[in-house]
């Protein structure tokens, strides 16, 4: 046999093997629109799963604009952004997603990506081409999102950056490695919405931190932009930073509800991402049609319809918080729509999912490596749609399986 068939034949043992540990993942078909009614193989399912956070995935004036942006600009872009897939709605949106971050970063532009993945592999990327070989230091919350841990990956394989990993609810082991660092260029990332927990990374104190030890701070707010702050800009409004030391990622497929992301800095930095930035560069620009809905969805965003969404949210929030309490579950203590429940287990974690489902629920079992292990769990994720009544039942719902899990627990 040749080692090509080797490698699927080890593919396939693999795969058997993460079955057996009860960590396969499994895709399902959803056969209708993201809102909080979904139906799945024809039956109707409560969503409490999605990044979906202020309800506008389904929204008819966003479903409205792709389809005017279809008529104006056609279906697809056609090329990278350089050669000739930049439009004037790539243009506007840009120069709309730099005036949310105006107030936060001095001097700022907004470079548009695709997703929120690739725009963290090229901020990361980008940023690790400025320093010499060897002399580039990374401090990386453990936490952080799969998208900045390859992007840190891929930086230090290309530069030989050093890479120091922090707690983010502990700095001191953070700020003790810095003081100790001779690095000319350090950077320290994390995000901002932790989005396996739901809690918000120290922004304040990490700038802080790093105008102590001269770094650059990049903040990955992809779940918080549109959620956070009075107008919805983000975690940077909601904390009232302004720096010119901050890079700053937003994605715009979860509470701006189309698809994408940005990043957000300092003109020069956005510039030299366009000249160097690899992924930037070497990629198809997203249809012009979405950037034109993604302008309506900013402008939602914004509005008092997008403040009303928002103080939806906050009230489930509290309602949570006050009113859902387990046994033997953990909730997390969370000021965000993301509200998980953590049951440590993959089996608890699938048998608990299970029951949801059939009472009606989807709402996934979150296992590793997406989360530690030994804290697999259910991230429950509000969205406006959401009303207090359908949390209410949930609440009901959540505490009786908690019951009949820990009964059949013990009866195994
Ligand atoms: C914190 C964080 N950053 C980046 C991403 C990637 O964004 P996108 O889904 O647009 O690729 C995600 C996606 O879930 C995320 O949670």
């Amino acid at each position: 046999m040749t080692s090509a068939f080797n490698a699927l034949k080890l593919a396939q043992e693999q795969i058997a093997d993460l079955d057996l540990q009860l960590l396969k993942r499994k895709l399902r078909i959803t056969e209708s629109p993201c809102d909080t009614d979904v139906t799945i193989s024809n039956r109707q399912l409560k969503a409490f799963c999605s990044n979906d956070y202020l309800g506008l995935a389904n929204h008819p004036d966003l479903i409205k604009a792709l389809a005017q942006g279809g008529e104006k600009y056609g279906v697809g872009s056609g090329a990278s952004h350089l050669i000739s897939g930049h439009s004037a709605a790539h243009e506007f949106l840009e120069k709309q997603l730099a005036s949310f971050q105006e107030k936060h970063i001095p001097n700022a532009r907004a470079l548009f990506f695709s997703t929120g993945y690739l725009a963290n592999l090229t901020a990361i990327t980008g940023l690790a081409r400025l320093a010499q070989r060897g002399d580039l230091s990374i401090y990386s919350a453990k936490l952080n999102h799969a998208s900045l841990i390859d992007g840190v990956r891929l930086a230090s394989t290309q530069t030989n950056a050093v890479v120091h990993l922090f707690d983010h609810t502990q700095l001191t082991s953070l700020t003790d490695t810095l003081k100790k660092d001779t690095k000319s260029l350090k950077l320290i990332v994390a995000d901002g919405v932790f989005s396996m927990d739901g809690d918000l990374a120290p922004v304040k104190e990490l700038l802080h931190i790093a105008e102590q030890y001269d770094a650059l701070l990049m903040v990955d707010d992809a779940h918080g932009f549109g959620v956070l702050g009075k107008q919805g800009h983000g975690i940077l409004e909601q904390e009232g930073i302004q720096s010119d030391r901050i890079i700053y990622i937003g994605t715009l497929g979860k509470a701006a509800g189309v698809s994408g992301a940005f990043i957000c800095a300092q003109d020069s930095f956005i510039e030299w991402l366009i000249q160097k930035g690899r992924p930037y560069i070497y990629s198809t620009a997203t249809p012009p049609a979405i950037a034109h809905t993604l302008l309506k969805s900013l402008e939602i965003i914004e509005s008092d319809e997008g403040a009303k969404r928002r103080a939806q949210l906050c009230d489930l929030i509290t309602i949570w918080q006050d009113e859902m309490t387990f046994s033997d579950w953990k909730k997390v203590s969370s000021c965000t729509p993301i509200q998980p429940v953590i049951l440590g287990g993959n089996a608890t974690a699938l048998l608990a999912a299970k029951l949801l489902d059939e009472a009606g629920y989807w709402i996934p079992a979150i296992r590793p490596p997406t989360v530690p292990l030994g804290s697999a769990r259910l991230r429950i994720t509000f969205s406006a749609n959401h009303s207090v009544n359908e949390l209410r039942k949930l609440i009901m719902t959540l505490k009786r399986i908690e019951q009949q899990v820990s009964e059949k627990v013990s009866h195994d």
